[in-house]
């Protein structure tokens, strides 16, 4: 039998600004899913201001009818949004009507189909105020590189490396990479995070999925400034998988990421608990809050808030370190985004008001 472990998302509300999520709206989501024939289990979480759904079920991925209960979930606790008035209501469904699939239509998606091993522990990463390029990193260190996961080197079930499939979010392709011959080739794609992003890793010896993140872009899809992807990544853990503490790991030299202040600042990813995955200053700067589960037959056995550990105050205070040194650096590069990222905000806007302003140097005749 296989279960499949869906983790869909969406901001459908800030509570306050774009900070956290009101409890009514967690409680709406909860008893909706709790009515539902379709799932084995579910544990409805947030980070920062995003609802995440964490279902469990027998339907695979993309199936219409769990991606229609989600669908169905964020809009009712719109309702409750709106209600209360909270900020950007609604913000994260650009589609009118659900068609099928929930993707492209605004909510994020990562979704892992297994045949449960004798024991299954994953982990459910879950960022806010960043992009899926953010996974690029620690999912390289994770699955290719020995300096963070010793098991790569030790331990003979994983001493044949890993697939990874990135994606190139703006041409719509994928290529498969094979770790560790293609590292050089890889690196020169996903050291480019904006752009390609990680969206599968597998056992190169036995081809089972050993992670999965989420991948759309909302700017490209709406065309505008919607708000970053806050992504999602599913990520299975020991005996021929990393170990849980080398999942972990990747995340205590905190990486700087896109996305901070109105998706426009580079900032480091700071690893943190739920309770304290709302980002406060200049609506940052970014988080990631890691959730641990055993599957039993589909039951989620957990959540362990795996970062509510004194083990990351140190990258923590890294975090604000490197936060005031971004900081000073105000609205110039590279705290704020190059130029391409910004073209998805204010840049066009600013730019075609001081069109006229702008003088062709090759064409003028008087010397300047
Ligand atoms: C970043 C983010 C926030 C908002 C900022 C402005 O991803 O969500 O930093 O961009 O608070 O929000 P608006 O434009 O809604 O006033
Ligand atoms: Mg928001
Ligand atoms: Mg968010």
């Amino acid at each position: 039998k296989t279960v499949t472990l869906s983790v869909i998302k969406a901001d459908i509300g800030g509570f306050v600004g774009h900070s956290g999520v009101h409890p009514e709206l967690l409680e709406k989501a909860k008893g909706i899913l709790s009515g539902s024939p379709l799932l084995i289990d579910f544990h409805v979480t947030h980070v920062g201001d995003d609802i995440n759904l964490i279902l469990t079920h027998e339907l695979g991925r993309n199936n219409g009818e769990i991606h229609q209960l989600a669908w169905d979930t964020f809009v009712a606790c719109t309702e409750v949004a709106k209600k209360l008035k909270l900020y950007g209501a609604g913000q994260d469904l650009l589609g009118d009507a659900f068609s099928g699939n929930i993707k492209g239509l605004g909510p994020g998606v990562a979704e892992i189909e297994v045949v449960e091993r004798k024991s299954e522990p994953v982990i459910v990463l879950m960022a806010d105020k960043t992009e899926p390029g953010a996974w690029n990193l620690p999912l390289y260190r994770i699955f290719a590189d020995p300096f963070n996961t010793i098991g790569l080197v030790i331990d003979p079930n994983m001493h044949g490396g890993f697939n990874f499939e990135v994606r190139d979010l703006i041409a719509h392709k994928k290529i498969i990479f094979s770790a560790p011959e293609d590292i050089y080739d890889m690196l020169v794609f996903i050291g480019a995070p904006g752009r390609y992003a990680i969206k599968r890793v597998f056992h190169k010896a036995n081809g089972q999925i050993a992670a999965s993140s989420s991948t759309q872009r909302l700017n490209l899809m709406a065309g505008r400034y919607v708000g970053k992807d806050d992504p999602v990544c599913i990520i299975r853990c020991q005996s021929g998988f990393p170990a849980v503490g080398e999942v972990l790991e990747a995340f205590a030299r905190p990486h700087l990421v896109s996305g901070w202040m109105r998706g426009s600042h580079s900032g480091p990813l700071m690893p943190v608990s739920v309770t304290n995955s709302c980002p406060t200053r200049f609506d940052g700067p970014p988080r990631v809050v890691a959730l641990g589960f055993q599957l039993a037959q589909g039951k989620l056995i957990g959540p362990q808030d795996m970062f509510d550990d004194p083990a990351f105050d140190r990258a923590r205070a890294l975090c604000n370190e490197i936060a005031d040194y971004m900081r000073s650096l105000g609205p110039f590069e590279p705290h704020r985004l190059p130029l391409d990222e910004m073209e998805y905000t204010t840049m066009p806007l600013v730019m075609s008001k001081l069109k006229d302003r702008f003088i062709d140097l090759r064409l003028s005749k008087t010397k300047s």
